[in-house]
């Protein structure tokens, strides 16, 4: 028999099977806040029974987004509503996880519905930041990051507020992650 349907245990966390749903950016945030959107379609994925729902890339600092409309969780509002997910989520037994990210060089893009290339400033992109001034290929060059933005872009990723949201929500799967903050 196939083992899809049975549970697996990793780093002491039990999934009830091993069906997980990938991140996937929804680029239908406001200001890096999930919207009904993200509540309906998250909410399907948990209700499908999936073992573990991996909720999309969300930037650790404005400029990390990859677009303006990404998700985020930089601030505490955008962490408190994030916390819906895996509180749904529990009802059923599913995990959730989330993906902690910064796009640098690739930050600050159009839409894939929209065109490909960088949103600029003035149309409510923004300036990006990377290790070094190197663009890729088609977006605008990025600046190069000091040492201390790349000590606070670290610190960012650790101090992000998910430990937060994960207290708040006494999930199994989550306090593991907590831990290994
Ligand atoms: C709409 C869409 C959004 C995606 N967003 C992310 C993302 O936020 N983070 C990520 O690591 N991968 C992202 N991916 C890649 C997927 O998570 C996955 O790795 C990819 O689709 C390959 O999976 P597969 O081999 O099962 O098809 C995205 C893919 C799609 C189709």
């Amino acid at each position: 028999m196939s083992k899809l349907f049975s549970e697996l245990t990793v780093g002491g966390v039990t999934f009830k099977n091993r069906a997980w749903v990938s991140p996937m950016c929804q680029y239908s945030a406001v200001e890096g806040v999930i919207q009904d959107w993200h509540a309906v379609h998250y909410g399907s994925l948990i209700t499908g029974g999936a073992g573990l729902v991996m909720v999309e890339a969300s930037a650790v600092s404005a400029e990390g987004r990859i677009s303006p409309r990404c998700a985020g969780i930089w601030t505490d509002q955008q962490a408190q509503v994030w916390a819906e997910i895996p509180r749904f989520a529990q009802r059923f037994g599913v995990k959730t996880g989330i993906q902690l990210a910064h796009a640098g060089r690739k930050a600050s893009t159009n839409v894939p519905w929209d065109k490909p290339g960088s949103v600029a400033p003035s149309a409510g992109g923004w300036q990006t930041i990377a290790p070094s001034a190197i663009a890729f290929d088609g977006y605008a060059a990025p600046r190069e990051m000091t040492l201390d933005e790349i000590e606070e872009l670290k610190r960012s990723l650790k101090e992000c507020p998910v430990p937060a949201v994960i207290l708040n929500m006494h999930n199994e799967a989550a306090k593991g992650l907590g831990e290994k903050k």
